[in-house]
């Protein structure tokens, strides 16, 4: 079929099963993805309650198409830029061809989101971003979710970013501690494996029995194969002795520290936090020169929370991290809006030995004894500096 092989297709359904007695999903839609290795279309096979995802190459897809019609549908419904073509098949087998003004805004829209940088376009319908609410089915951003659709698009461009530190001849391994209801580790997943390609091994933990089982069922219903829930505690968690990359956004105090401290042991390539409720260091400040930081509540409250990343970061550094402090979103948002990104690299002794003395000088200047600290262990400190040692 020459309209998908060439690329034209933006979007379309197949639909009206021959059969009703069958095992071929009830519709199937396909889209067009562009992966590592060239444009491909998504097949989306939609049973009653999941939904399958497969990428086919382009130059193979049109001849997929054709033969699901054959088979099994006898409604299809083709939108290219320049029109939209309904074919419908008589009891017969015959086919009317019916051309129409075109409908799909998608390349316009997926030009419009390149210029704003949104990984995920509005007016595309993303089925993860449907079942959370987040879009309409028609794939509308709701206005009540606009913040929410902002924060995962933010979310996901700085995992594309470090996409060149995830291995790519293998399943990539990715745990999201404090998952909660998962609207990013779910964005995660489409990112990387639907529109990517990758494959992709995801493990979401959360204390909340009850959120959790609502995000299995939800991957799945959506056939999000790689991605599973697990409820526990992150400090207890000993089920992985790996993480390519660890995700940790708003998980509440010394929560983030535990993750953090896991990441590291498992020598995670990436890890991206977004810190909350930094409440630890509030309680242990002090220093007479900053009475009057310390002296009012609010500002204390504000200063703790940077000081705790402050030294999350110097950490991270002396263990061999390279580490980024981040605006996640816009501050006018939420207050909760600075992400940790770091990366592993290949940093000297020496470098790593600077930043723990800069660490250790910063902690007892503020008489703070931080949980991230006690939890790398005195294992993983850097070794001192020898003479003449770059
Ligand atoms: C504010 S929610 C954030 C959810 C999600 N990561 C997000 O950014 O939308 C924090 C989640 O962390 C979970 N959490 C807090 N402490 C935890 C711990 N020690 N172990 C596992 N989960 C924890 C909570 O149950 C909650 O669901």
């Amino acid at each position: 079929m020459r309209w998908v092989d060439e690329g034209l297709v933006l979007q379309a359904t197949l639909s009206q099963l021959r059969r009703k007695d069958g095992d071929a999903p009830a519709r199937t839609t396909i889209r067009p993805v562009q992966l590592k290795d060239g444009l491909h279309y998504q097949f989306e096979f939609h049973y009653p309650n999941k939904a399958k995802h497969e990428n086919v190459p382009a130059a193979q897809a049109g001849e997929r198409v054709a033969q699901w019609l054959e088979e099994h549908y006898r409604q299809a419904l083709f939108k290219t830029k320049e029109a939209d073509y309904q074919i419908l098949f008589s009891k017969k087998g015959k086919a009317a061809v019916l051309k129409k003004p075109a409908t799909s805004q998608a390349a316009e829209t997926a030009d419009h989101n390149r210029k704003k940088n949104r990984v995920l376009a509005d007016n595309a319908p993303a089925p993860f971003l449907i079942e959370l609410g987040i879009m309409t089915a028609e794939g509308k951003v709701k206005d009540s979710k606009m913040d929410k659709y902002r924060q995962i698009n933010r979310f996901l461009e700085m995992v594309t970013d470090v996409l060149p530190h995830l291995p790519t001849d293998r399943p990539v391994k990715v745990i999201d501690f404090g998952c909660g209801k998962s609207y990013l580790t779910f964005a995660l997943y489409h990112l990387l494996v639907i529109e990517k390609g990758y494959q992709l091994q995801v493990v979401g933990l959360d204390l909340k029995a009850d959120v959790i089982a609502f995000c299995q069922s939800l991957a799945d219903k959506l056939g999000y194969e790689g991605l599973k829930f697990k409820v526990g505690d992150i400090a207890e968690y000993k089920e992985s002795a790996s993480a390519d990359m660890v995700v940790t956004l708003h998980a509440c105090d010394t929560a983030t520290d535990a993750a953090l401290a896991k990441a590291v042991g498992w020598g995670a390539q990436v890890i991206l936090s977004v810190p909350c409720c930094q409440h630890e260091l509030f309680r242990q400040i002090q220093n007479d020169n900053l009475k009057p930081l310390l002296s009012h509540g609010l500002l204390k409250e504000r200063f703790a929370a940077l000081a705790t990343d402050a030294a999350r970061g110097a950490l991270l550094e002396s263990v061999g991290y390279k580490v980024q402090m981040l605006e996640f979103i816009d501050p006018e948002h939420t207050p909760k809006n600075l992400l940790i990104r770091a990366v592993a690299a290949e940093v000297p002794e020496s470098v790593k030995r600077r930043k723990w003395d800069e660490y250790v000088q910063y902690r007892n200047m503020l008489s703070i004894d931080p949980y991230l600290e006690k939890a790398l262990g005195e294992e993983r400190r850097p070794r001192p500096v020898i003479e003449g040692e770059k």
